[in-house]
């Protein structure tokens, strides 16, 4: 069976955030659960670059649009790598594949009577990229519940797709479908917006130049939702395209509330005027708010830097956390306290213990050796009975795209196995020589019951299988998920290990604030490159990355030698990308009352905004060099490893000057 499945195309006018991640973390959950069914899937994700806010915010940054969206979809792609994201393709709108489609469809469009040219006068909220008649305003103002912002007058010479048209056709087929748009809640709001009156659409702006231009009429750029939503089939190489041919429909478009009525109105009158078959399931979640209640976006400030907190927790953890937290139909409460609540609680305490005490417990009485199971009783087939009715659950939970539900009954096994080894109290069993045989088929029934968790979680915790199937000696083929209610699956005889603690338990008081376990005390810690790892992320969080190569650590210097070293606080007063390279910013900070120029190669990881006024060390005695032409005076400290770089941050109250010493 084919299966594609996509997520909406982020705007790249910001970083990505914690919010942005769950759609597609949830999708990831779903192209892995159906790549274990042996399902032919499809996995896309992208950017939606040709929006007008794309070219204000490039603007306020000095810089050119392409330029600035090149650098944010450099930070989209790493998240999704962090986040172990399994896309098989990542679509931009601004490449050449994409705009050819969108440009022949708007062509024909136009040519057989469904697009017309006319006058637009009304209003415009570039944050939502969204047209607004005079009455739907809120007091002059944005009427999106999260948005509320300034909207602009427009009235320009447009282009205007029929969607008046199609209202009865479309009716007609979310009636039939009643799959169609889920959750339920979300499919009758649109059949009320749908039944209030379809108004035609304007798709083409002519007040900018950014974006697709109307082949026929190149003073006009296609409207940046009529391009966007094309994406889904120009990926795919639609009109003839093998994967198009091959995999559209989508099986699945996921998607925020917010959206919603884009993909449940426009795209499926696109696809009804162009008679391609419609899209199976669109599927509206809920936002990530904070604890004070709003949306987590980067517009409302109340965003945290998602590559930090899966530094500090690891991508499994964080990917629980998201996909527990969202309840169908509702939204979810975003705080790092919740998540480490979630860390300790599910993860340390319930997943974790269970697999490091039962596999304890193999080491201290089979030297390791996992022994033949004896007969098993009424405790090994109620295990047995409740992994079949796991798996079927977590499976219908996955087909109604509800992960928090298959998360739920997946803790259900755990907690049973918990309450297995109490009830079996293996230690009382190794005292008496009787019991040898009871013994065997209660530790034989943990590294099965280890194994039935590895492959329950794999789609949702992509890191965590193969740590645990390593722990089993074994390699991550014992990963089938038709026998999540197998059981005699491993053969006895094979060597297992105890390991490090899957999930050690966090103390939310070592990270006090986000801003303040960036702080950087060299006194303490004399290695460099790694101090920000070994004293304050996890351990789990380095052994999760598997197979680190580490740069070795470098010979032994005396303390004279690094005394010569003069590493100083630095205040950044202005950060700019140099032109014509990726990597480098040229930054203007300010040291011991002096003003300096740096060139850093952290272009690809930073934008200028998120670095201004961040306090960074200075290694401030460095001989001048040039870069690009750039006199660079002296280096800012970082620390990477592999596609992951942080600049050391110093976030007490120390001026620009200070010795870091
Ligand atoms: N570019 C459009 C989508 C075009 S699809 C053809 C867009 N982009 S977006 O970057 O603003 O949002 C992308 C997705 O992120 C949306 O589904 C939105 O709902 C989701 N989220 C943004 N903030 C979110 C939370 N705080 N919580 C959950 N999802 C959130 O819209």
């Amino acid at each position: 069976m084919k299966y594609y499945i996509t997520t909406p195309i982020f705007y790249p006018n910001s970083s990505p955030h914690i919010g942005t991640a769950y759609t597609t973390v949830a999708a990831d959950v779903l192209a892995r659960y159906h790549r274990l069914l042996g399902d032919d899937v499809y996995f896309l994700t992208g950017t939606d670059e040709n929006a007008q806010k794309i070219v204000r915010t490039a603007e306020a940054h000095n810089t050119d649009p392409k330029i600035y969206v090149d650098g944010v979809v450099e930070r989209f792609k790493e998240l999704w790598r962090a986040l172990n994201i399994s896309n098989d393709d990542f679509i931009r709108t601004t490449e050449e594949r994409h705009q050819d489609v969108v440009q022949e469809i708007f062509t024909k469009l136009f040519e057989q009577g469904d697009i017309y040219k006319s006058e637009y006068s009304g209003w415009y909220c570039t944050p939502c990229e969204t047209f607004w008649m005079e009455n739907k305003l809120v007091e002059g103002k944005c009427p999106n519940s999260d948005c509320g912002r300034d909207v602009e007058l427009l009235k320009e010479e447009s282009y205007f797709f029929r969607l008046s048209k199609y209202q009865g056709a479309l009716l007609k087929f979310i009636e039939d479908h009643p799959e169609f748009i889920q959750p339920i809640s979300r499919r009758n709001e649109m059949l009320r917006f749908i039944e209030g009156g379809l108004e035609d659409l304007c798709v083409s702006r002519t007040t900018f130049q950014w974006g697709i231009k109307v082949p026929f009429d190149p003073k006009h750029v296609v409207y940046v939702w009529l391009d966007a939503l094309i994406n889904y089939i120009s990926a795919l190489g639609y009109p003839d395209g093998e994967n198009y041919k091959r995999y559209w429909p989508a099986d699945v478009h996921i998607m925020g509330k917010d959206i919603v009525r884009f993909h449940a109105v426009i795209w499926p009158i696109i696809l009804l005027a162009l008679d391609i078959p419609l899209p199976k399931v669109i599927y509206g979640h809920g936002w990530y708010l904070s604890k004070e209640g709003g949306k987590i976006s980067k517009s409302r400030g109340n965003v945290q830097d998602s590559f930090e907190l899966i530094q500090r927790y690891g991508s499994d953890a964080i990917r629980y956390f998201l996909l527990r937290e969202m309840q169908v139909g509702s939204d979810g409460t975003y705080s790092e306290d919740n998540v480490v609540e979630r860390l300790n609680s599910d993860l340390a305490n319930d997943l974790g213990n269970f697999v490091s005490r039962s596999l304890a417990m193999v080491v201290k009485y089979r030297k390791g050796i996992v022994p033949r199971t004896g007969q098993e009783g009424a405790l090994e087939r109620e295990l047995k009975e409740l992994s079949r009715e796991i798996k079927n659950t977590v499976e219908k939970s996955l087909e109604v795209l509800d992960p928090a539900r298959a998360l739920e009954e997946i803790w259900r096994f755990v907690a049973r196995c918990n309450k297995y080894v109490d009830e079996t109290a293996p230690w009382s069993l190794a005292k008496h020589e009787d019991q040898k045989e009871r013994l065997d088929t209660v530790l034989y029934t943990f590294v099965e019951c280890i194994r039935v968790m590895a492959v329950l979680t794999a789609p949702f915790m992509p890191g965590l299988a193969p740590r645990i199937c390593a722990l089993l000696g074994k390699d991550e083929g014992l990963i089938r998920w038709q026998e999540a209610d197998q059981w005699g699956i491993l053969e006895h005889g094979i060597q297992v290990q105890k390991g490090e603690p899957l999930f050690p338990r966090i103390d939310i008081s070592q990270f006090t604030t986000a801003e303040e376990t960036k702080t950087l005390d060299l006194n303490q810690n004399q290695n460099l490159d790694l101090n920000l790892s070994q004293t304050q992320a996890p351990k789990e969080t380095i052994e999760s990355v598997p197979a680190l190569e580490f740069e070795p650590i470098k010979e032994e210097i005396s303390i004279d030698d690094f005394a010569k070293l003069d590493l100083r606080v630095a205040k950044i007063l202005s950060a700019e990308k140099v032109e014509k390279t990726d990597k480098l910013m040229k930054l203007e900070v300010e040291v011991a009352g002096e003003v300096r120029t740096v060139v850093s190669g952290i272009a690809k990881h930073y934008l200028p905004e998120d670095l201004v006024n961040r306090y960074v060390v200075l290694v401030a005695n460095l001989k001048p060099t040039k870069l690009r032409g750039i006199t660079s005076q002296g280096m800012i400290l970082a620390a990477s490893q592999g596609e992951v770089l942080e600049v050391l941050m110093v976030t007490k109250d120390l001026p620009g000057g200070a010795r870091v010493k």
